[in-house]
């Protein structure tokens, strides 16, 4: 069991996938390489909950078995229908080897199709005769791209079911908009785009929230600095019958910590919107697993600004208040506080302050970068009162904004155990009885 924060039982892990609440259970797959640390052949890893607070790992679902995904089985989503779940991810077949590294692709010269797998109870998931094409590449270059067309989200709309495709033309990232009547037959409505964000859009995420819609996507090539590819979010026109989608000027980044990368989200139990995403780590843990996931955010949107705000779930469990964070669980420990101009907060070497009307976070001393990962971060500017929820675990802290107005993760290693507060704080941990059993 791993609780608060999902890695992998080993090695890697990138994006979420197929995230979906389904015959009263959370099932959560995600991007894995089962045989090392590091990206290479994608599988499905899968773990299961039954409250988004305590995962229990799985086998493998879904693994290399047809030639279309002879390469791997990349990013994509779940729907549930007629009691069945149906799983759509991208079928990766390279076009060219590398001899000495038949995990990675030379040149990106890869065809993707659009696949599915349909399980009939969510346990048992058959390579061998239930994976069928649902797109093939895309040969027409005015569409898409034949390589880089990719990550199925797949949902009910008013009257058919639609799928979102990240792809590009050119130089520019696009989404491509499919529609279906029966989950199995699909046919290219649409495409949006604009100009200036990037070169290939990755794992788009659409859905209703609040009267709202919202788009979620994770442009690669969005920044020169630091991690290239950064997640977005914004508020869209969408006419379901067209597929036609405009996008506003107006973006926000998903975290403003810059770590988490390729969300997505379902809706919860209590029909919340529910969003989790990879945290990229430049080194893997003491254990040997790289990557992990977040902490499940309800989404809301709010004057026409979306909020990320810890799910009831997991804030419910952080209730017993300690003096000394080394009675904290293994899971971690919260640091809640007001702050204000010019004070801060040292948690075992990360630095959380306030200037002004900004939050800013530096980890310079617990961190372990490679290249040009930054380690300096700060917010936008906020109006009124700060209050922080800092959520601790050994590699990820995600402070919470005024209850998720912003949120800001980073990645840490060697976190000192002590905390350290100009003003006032309180630290609460998992209730008695609760104690995280991480394997
Ligand atoms: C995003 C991504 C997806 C792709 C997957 C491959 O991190 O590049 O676009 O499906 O990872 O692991």
């Amino acid at each position: 069991m791993d609780k608060i924060h999902l890695k992998a039982p080993k090695n890697w892990i990138n994006d979420p996938n197929g995230f979906i609440y389904y015959k009263g259970k959370y099932h959560l797959f995600y991007q894995h390489f089962p045989y090392e640390p590091r990206w290479g052949t994608m599988h499905w890893g899968h773990a299961v909950s039954d409250d988004l607070v305590s995962w229990e790992h799985k086998d493998i679902a879904l693994f290399p078995s047809k030639s279309a995904d002879r390469n791997g089985c990349f990013s994509g989503s779940a729907v549930e229908h007629d009691g069945k779940m149906y799983i759509y991810y991208t079928g990766v077949r390279y076009l060219t080897e590398n001899p000495e590294d038949i995990h990675t692709c030379p040149g990106d010269n890869f065809a993707s199709s659009q696949m599915m797998l349909i399980s009939d109870d969510g346990e048992k998931f058959d390579n061998m005769n239930r994976k069928f094409t649902a797109v093939e590449p895309i040969k027409d270059t005015a569409v898409g791209s034949y390589s880089d067309t990719r990550d199925p989200k797949v949902w009910r709309g008013k009257n058919a079911w639609y799928m979102v495709l990240g792809s590009r033309s050119g130089r520019k990232g696009r989404l491509l908009f499919y529609k279906s009547a029966d989950l199995k037959n699909w046919e290219y409505v649409n495409f949006t785009t604009r100009g200036d964000l990037g070169f290939m859009w990755e794992c788009p995420d659409y859905f209703e929230v609040d009267g709202a819609r919202v788009l979620i996507f994770s442009p690669m090539g969005i920044s020169d600095v630091g991690y290239q590819n950064l997640s977005v979010c914004m508020t869209v026109d969408f006419d379901e019958e067209q597929c036609e989608m405009k996008l506003p000027d107006k973006y926000e980044m998903l975290d403003c910590g810059l770590d988490l990368y390729a969300p997505q989200s379902t809706t919860d139990a209590a029909g919340r919107r529910v969003m989790v995403a990879w945290a990229r780590m430049p080194e893997p843990d003491e254990r040997g697993r790289n990557g992990m996931f977040c902490i499940p955010r309800v989404v809301s949107v709010k004057n026409s600004h979306i909020f990320f705000s810890v799910h009831p779930n997991i804030e419910k469990k952080f209730s017993r208040r300690i003096s000394d964070i080394n009675a904290a669980d293994k899971a971690g420990y919260r640091v809640s506080l007001d702050i204000n101009d010019g004070e801060r907060v040292d948690i075992g070497g990360y630095i959380i302050s306030r200037a002004g009307k900004k939050i800013r976070a530096d980890r310079t001393n617990v961190f372990r970068g490679h290249g040009e990962i930054k380690t300096e971060f700060e917010t936008p500017e906020i109006n009124g009162g700060i209050h922080l929820d800092i959520y601790v675990d050994e590699n990820l802290i995600e402070t919470y904004i005024n209850g998720g107005e912003y949120v800001l993760s980073n990645v840490v290693y060697d976190l000192g155990k002590y905390v350290r507060a100009d003003g006032k704080c309180e630290i609460f941990t998992l209730a008695k009885g609760e104690e995280n059993e991480k394997i």
